[in-house]
């Protein structure tokens, strides 16, 4: 594969529903390049991703299986990836790493403990509403990302960690700037570092000082008690992990499905008289418009032959959620089609195999908590400006809207119901 012939992704994701169609056109693995021009490989369709997902041949490790690891000095618009493939966290492991690194952390994840979660994210879910309520008049517009998706996730996270209040904003800016690939530039990947090397310190500091009943404090101990089980990188890098992964994804699943269901009214009717459940809402919602489009990066182990395309030992592969939610052939010729009755719950949104999101459970639970208490409280909400004209993040890695501006309407002064909406999905 020449140079010239790859496909340079849009670092602003401005549209990936339209370059996942064109990407597909191509075949169903394409040469690729990433922002700051790093050649990788692309799935386009939903089985060819699933196929690579679980092939025990692709690794997630930078460092021992990506032939273009020691040559990333000598590319300074390649730093913006480190934030990425650079850190060390179950997400960036393969093998026994991944599986040491996951046990830390997944036991706090499971259906049962996310069930537990269910009374903070109905509190924080009621005071936001609260807020907004009194912040709006009926008719005044809103952004509906700003005050109610952006912080019930944000809260909810901070506070299972432990994240102090000083550092809640610094470290929401951090992963603002790691998701956006919009500029590769060395700045930007110096900013990435920067922001790391300050805000993840400065939280195991506090937690070695204040240590509290939070996720923080626990992987301190772990670390301090047994570092043969995680070692102060690590332990920085994943609480990186949690804090990216347990809000920014959670932030557009809400944002997103709000969306959908604003721009169309047939959907949002059938919500409400029952004929859709709101769970079905938010898997279409994951499967047309998941919240991570494409993650960086895997590595074939060895040669890989999928489909007639080989994938050399060594080369980058990324992965398409967006695009394989969207293929026809797999979820027919309207599968760009919003339609929550489909039924659609066999989407990859939250990968598959042993990289499995672990959030998975509290992301369902607070996108079925945040958005029907919504929808009760603003029966009138409307968009403000046409959904065409809503702008999406700069980011080819995160799915989801910069803002969303709203008008709430009358409302009604109900309260966050007790759901009573079944338990979270999950492992038990
Ligand atoms: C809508 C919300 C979410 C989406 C769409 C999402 C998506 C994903 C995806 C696609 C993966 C798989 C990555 C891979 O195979 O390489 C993943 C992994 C992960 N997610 Fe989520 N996620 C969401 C919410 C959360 C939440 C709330 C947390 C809570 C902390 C979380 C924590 C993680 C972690 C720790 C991993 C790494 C698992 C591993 O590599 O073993 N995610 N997520």
């Amino acid at each position: 594969m020449t140079a010239t012939s790859r496909v340079p992704i849009d670092p602003f994701g401005a549209d990936t529903a339209a370059e996942s169609a064109r990407l597909r056109a191509l075949g169903p693995i394409v040469a690729i390049t990433l922002p700051g021009g790093i050649p990788a490989w692309a799935p386009t369709r939903y089985d060819t991703l699933k196929a690579l997902i679980l092939d025990p041949r692709v690794s997630k490790d930078a460092r021992r299986h990506w032939s273009l690891w020691p040559e990333l000095d000598q590319n300074p618009d390649w730093a913006w990836i480190l934030g990425w493939v650079g850190v060390v966290n179950m997400l960036t492991t393969y093998g026994p790493d991944h599986t040491r690194l996951r046990k830390l952390v997944a036991p706090s994840f499971t259906a049962r403990r996310t069930e537990a979660m269910r009374g903070r994210v109905e509190a924080i879910t009621a005071d936001l509403l609260e807020n907004l309520a009194e912040a709006g008049s009926p008719g005044a517009t809103v952004d509906l990302k700003a005050g109610y998706a952006h912080p019930l996730p944000m809260r909810f996270i901070c506070e299972l960690l432990g994240v102090p209040e000083h550092l809640t904003e610094p470290a929401a800016r951090m992963i603002a700037t790691v998701f956006d690939t919009s500029d590769p530039s060395p700045e930007h990947g110096a900013l990435v570092q920067e922001q790391m090397a300050t805000v993840l310190p400065a939280l195991v500091a506090y937690k070695t000082e204040r240590p509290g009943d939070d996720m923080a404090t626990e992987l301190i101990r772990v670390r301090h008690e047994d570092g043969d089980r995680l070692s102060s990188e690590e332990l920085l890098h994943t609480l990186l992990l949690i804090i990216g992964a347990g809000f920014e994804t959670t932030v557009n699943l809400i944002g997103n499905a709000v969306v959908a269901l604003l721009d169309q009214p047939g959907q949002l009717a059938a919500v409400r008289s029952g004929t859709i459940g709101w769970d079905a809402v938010v898997d279409e919602t994951l499967r047309v418009h998941p919240s991570i489009a494409s993650l960086p990066l895997r590595f074939a182990v060895s040669d890989l032959s999928i489909e007639g395309v080989t994938i050399p030992a060594g080369d980058a592969i990324i992965t398409s959620y967006a695009a394989s939610g969207l293929d026809p052939a797999h979820y027919g010729d309207d599968a760009d089609a919003f339609d929550a009755a489909r039924g659609a719950d066999d989407h990859l949104a939250f990968g598959i195999g042993v990289h499995r999101c672990i959030g998975a459970p509290l992301a369902r639970l607070e996108a079925l908590t945040a958005l029907p208490a919504l929808f009760d409280r603003f029966p009138d909400l409307e968009l403000a400006v046409k959904a065409a004209e809503l702008r999406q993040v700069p980011s080819f890695i995160a799915g989801g809207w910069q803002e969303i501006p709203v008008r709430l309407g009358r409302r009604s002064g109900a309260q966050v119901p007790h759901s009573g909406r079944g338990p979270v999905h999950g492992p038990a």
